[in-house]
């Protein structure tokens, strides 16, 4: 087996899937080295959720990434389809932002009025007009804050077809074989130990989500990323319950799938890797989705599952080159908007190993030197 390639990408969820179709595109010769299977981890239990103003209330770098990254995936859809023939179910019908009381009615008005400096076609729907658009939902409801450009897509597809249109271009996968540590000379990294042998190359991405800092560990710098836990269920009413995606607040929403699924999340546990669906968890979600949504109560029980959201002390990704040793890259911490981010990281992560990357400010906030120790 050829072990020399320009680039490892050390982990096959959404993030190393997106940077290996993007480099391969280039023409460059990539691996994805994947402890067990691709999209096995939080890739495949997203929600899919392409939530850029339901998600993110204040403007900043991250914000200007989310959009830049939401505005690729009309033509991402297309192309993915071309190479791979996969449908990444892509649905732009947007979210409601629902408020369950006149308090939280209040502060959405005002927080529409703010987000429409970045997007104006946010809208804030009174009694009338959101129960004429959502006939389901439950009358306690007063209002919600409608956004247009936020929709969804299914996470575990795209991630699968990032891979596959990597492939389409020259990438290579192996799957359960984990990276354990790297080899490096002065300060260039030039290879990685794995379970399987060692692999050479001058350029190195980790992006093992949740377990990149354990990887980082190894190359002697620290950063601050902690796991938090989401558990979700679905259930298939024997009708259109919704047709637009519900989000109450950061740990209830519904996400109408196009195979008649509705996928309900999420929580959120912080601090372990353990992934056990816990009755009380999803007892949480019930109460609180069928509080929105009553005839939920009627509907089919699907099924249960959870991941693990990979989170930073700031809540903003890590994206960048190693402070001490060149060629050794990180692309993690992408917490609760991987899926949304993946075309973006992608992007501009291979034009920066390529030299290629135009405006060096896009990244300039993502670096791995914020708030970190080197460890002696
Ligand atoms: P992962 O998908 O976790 O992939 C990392 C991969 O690295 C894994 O496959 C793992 O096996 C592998 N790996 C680990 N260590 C090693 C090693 N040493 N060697 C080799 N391979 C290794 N985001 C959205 O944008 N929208 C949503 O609606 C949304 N909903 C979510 C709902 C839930 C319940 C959860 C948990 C997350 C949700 N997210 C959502 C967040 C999103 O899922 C993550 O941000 C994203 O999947 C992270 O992708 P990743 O590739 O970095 O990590
Ligand atoms: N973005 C939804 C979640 O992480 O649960």
């Amino acid at each position: 087996m050829k072990n020399i390639f320009d680039v490892v990408i050390l982990g096959g969820g959404i993030i190393g899937s997106s940077i290996a179709y993007h480099l391969s595109k280039m023409g460059r010769k990539v691996v994805i080295i994947e402890k067990e299977q691709l999209a096995c981890q939080a890739s495949s239990a997203a929600a899919g959720m392409l939530a850029t103003q339901a998600e993110m209330e204040q403007d900043g770098p991250l914000l200007q990434l989310a959009l830049k990254s939401q505005a690729m995936f009309h033509l991402l859809s297309s192309e993915l389809l071309e190479y791979t023939g996969m449908d990444i179910e892509f649905v732009n019908k947007g979210m409601l932002k629902v408020a369950e009381t006149e308090e939280i009615a209040s502060d959405l008005k005002k927080q529409v009025t703010y987000q429409r400096n970045w997007d104006p076609a946010i809208t804030w729907l009174d009694f009338k007009e959101l129960h004429e658009m959502e006939v389901s939902l439950s009358p306690s409801i007063a209002g919600a804050m409608f956004l247009p450009n936020d929709g969804h897509v299914h996470s575990e597809k795209l991630s699968k077809a990032f891979t596959q249109a990597a492939v389409y271009f020259g990438a290579e996968i192996r799957e359960h074989t984990e990276a354990i540590s790297f080899i490096y000379e002065n300060d260039q990294v030039n290879g990685v130990k794995t379970t399987k042998g060692v692999i050479h190359s001058n350029q190195i991405v980790i992006a093992a989500g949740a377990w990149s800092a354990q990887l980082m560990q190894e190359s002697g710098f620290k950063i601050n990323m902690y796991p938090i836990k989401g558990e979700c269920f679905s259930v298939k009413p024997n009708k259109t319950l919704i047709n637009t995606t519900i989000f109450s607040d950061k740990r209830c929403y519904l996400v109408p799938k196009q195979n008649g699924e509705i996928y309900i999340g999420a929580t959120m546990i912080e601090h372990t890797f353990d992934q056990t669906v816990t009755p009380l968890g999803i007892a949480s979600l019930i109460q609180r989705a069928t509080q929105l949504i009553p005839e939920l109560n009627e509907a089919s029980w699907e099924r249960v599952w959870s991941g693990i959201r990979p989170q930073t002390a700031d809540g903003m990704p890590y994206i960048g080159e190693h402070p001490n040793w060149k060629g050794l890259y990180v692309a993690a911490g992408h917490f609760r908007n991987g899926i949304l981010l993946s075309p973006i990281t992608g992007k501009l992560v291979a034009e920066l190993l390529t030299g290629t990357l135009l405006d060096q400010t896009l990244l300039s906030a993502f670096h791995l030197e914020r708030h970190q120790e080197t460890i002696v």
